[in-house]
């Protein structure tokens, strides 16, 4: 078998990607036999990541590499196998599912649709890098989607992740799309406050479809099958937060056939924690220490509300907020309330260490999300596609005028679905 030495000459560099297409193998995964296989190729790229000095946050799949994909409608996972030993080096999976493009048809109000695949989870092997593994994967995986009716692909990644952005934009095509922004705030050991003027009301997830289905129709990747989410195992609940004085003018059974209160927020709560968990490694002893110097304060002595540090060295579950919207002049402030309603409930449920919200860049509903900067990201890149664009200078003006991956976004409202979290 040919063997790749971290010391090949100028000569072998430049070859060694030919060679390695015709030794590659990409192919569906196979639940039964490659499970083993593919936590080592995560866990060794998470070692790799962690390996450079920086603290790093690591992904914990519990046992099941496909866990973050499984909720949504369709999904799949392909591996590459490399040699005759036909080890596995590398993974990449997706999900496909219907989505709201943001804006409304010319003859009618109806929002318009369209199918795309959320791709995701690509690692290759640090020993087999440059070799266009990772691009093969990509291609192959487009293939799978476009076969499964995807007409648009999308991913996401830190904007600090030079290889992940070079990769999709330079070699297969994506531009870069959106920069929502990824909100994090830790959960605390003592209890956060909520007005006493303001009521918390459950919705069901018939109730809360209807509310959604008025309020983000006209955002961008909202899910067709929204009915579905709401009724997943995986979701807690979906809370709206009004003025106390009108629980008694509005019936939250009616939905939005009710006039809505003049001031309200609404958010759903997502239970990542029993799909996957999240590790901080490379931190000092000293930060780690001061952490949990504060945790204990906060524990024996919850009135004095320190904002502790919970537990994020050893793996952590968090809860995912989604379909965060306020109205109103009071928004800001009820948005505050249903937070902090949230926080409480994750405070409830063990080893739930942190709430997490993504929302558009300039969505006016991030002012009213407390979360603490040095734990947020400013800017999450989305990378977006029309599949089976080959090179961007092939459009033609056709392609060009209908492709939603150069339209400017038709509101500030991007609906984060928890499923492609
Ligand atoms: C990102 C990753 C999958 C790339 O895999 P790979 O097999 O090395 O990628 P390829 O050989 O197909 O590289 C294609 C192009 O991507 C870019 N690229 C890849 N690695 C790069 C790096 N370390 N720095 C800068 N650009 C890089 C280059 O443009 C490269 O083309 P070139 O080799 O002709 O210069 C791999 O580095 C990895 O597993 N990283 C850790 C996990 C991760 O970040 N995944 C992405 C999550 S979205």
């Amino acid at each position: 078998m040919y063997k790749i030495s971290t010391k090949v000459s100028e000569f072998q560099l430049k070859s060694l990607p030919d060679i390695a297409e015709k030794l590659v193998l990409v192919r569906e995964y196979n639940e039964m036999t490659d499970k083993e296989a593919v936590e080592k190729v995560e866990r060794l790229c998470d070692e790799f990541g962690s390996s450079k000095g920086n603290p790093s946050l690591i992904t914990d799949l519990m046992g099941d590499p496909i866990s973050r994909v499984r909720q949504s409608p369709l999904y799949g996972m392909l591996v590459a196998e490399f040699g005759e030993e036909k080890e596995i080096v590398g993974m990449i999976m997706a999900s496909v599912k219907t989505v709201t493009m943001g804006k409304k048809t010319m003859n009618n109000e109806l929002p318009t649709y369209v199918k795309v695949a959320y791709i995701l989870g690509l690692r290759v092997l640090p020993s087999h890098r440059r070799l266009r593994l990772g691009t093969m994967l990509v291609q192959k995986l487009e293939e799978w989607c476009m076969q499964r009716g995807a007409e648009y692909a999308y991913m996401a990644t830190e904007c600090s992740n030079k290889a992940s952005i070079d990769l999709f934009t330079l070699k297969c095509a994506y531009l870069k799309f959106r920069t929502p922004t990824i909100l994090v705030h830790p959960v605390h050991a003592h209890k956060k406050p909520i007005g006493s003027k303001i009521a918390i009301v459950r919705l069901t997830p018939q109730i809360a479809e209807s509310v959604y289905r008025h309020i983000f129709i006209n955002s961008e990747f909202f899910p067709k099958d929204i009915d579905t989410l709401l009724s997943n195992k995986l979701n807690l609940g979906t809370f709206m937060a009004i003025p106390k004085k009108y629980l008694s003018k509005w019936d939250p059974k009616k939905g939005s056939e009710s006039n809505f209160p003049p001031s309200f927020a609404i958010l759903s709560v997502w239970n990542t924690k029993d799909v996957f968990k999240f590790q901080v490694k490379g931190i000092s002893r000293l930060t780690y220490a001061g952490c949990a110097a504060s945790r204990v304060a906060d524990k024996w002595m919850p009135w004095l509300k320190i904002p502790s540090i919970p537990d994020l060295f050893n793996p952590f579950g968090f809860y995912f907020l989604y379909g965060l919207h306020m109205e109103g002049k009071g928004g800001p402030l009820l948005m505050k309330s249903l937070c902090s309603f949230a926080h409480n409930m994750a405070k409830e449920d063990k080893g739930c260490e942190a709430i997490v919200a993504e929302v558009g860049k300039w969505d006016p509903v991030r002012e009213g999300i407390p979360h603490w900067r040095k734990f947020s990201w400013s800017e999450d890149i989305w990378c977006m596609k029309k599949l089976g664009t080959l090179k961007r200078e092939d459009d033609d003006q056709e392609n060009v005028v209908n492709d939603w991956c150069i339209s400017p976004p038709s509101s500030s409202v991007i609906f984060v679905d928890p499923r492609d979290f």
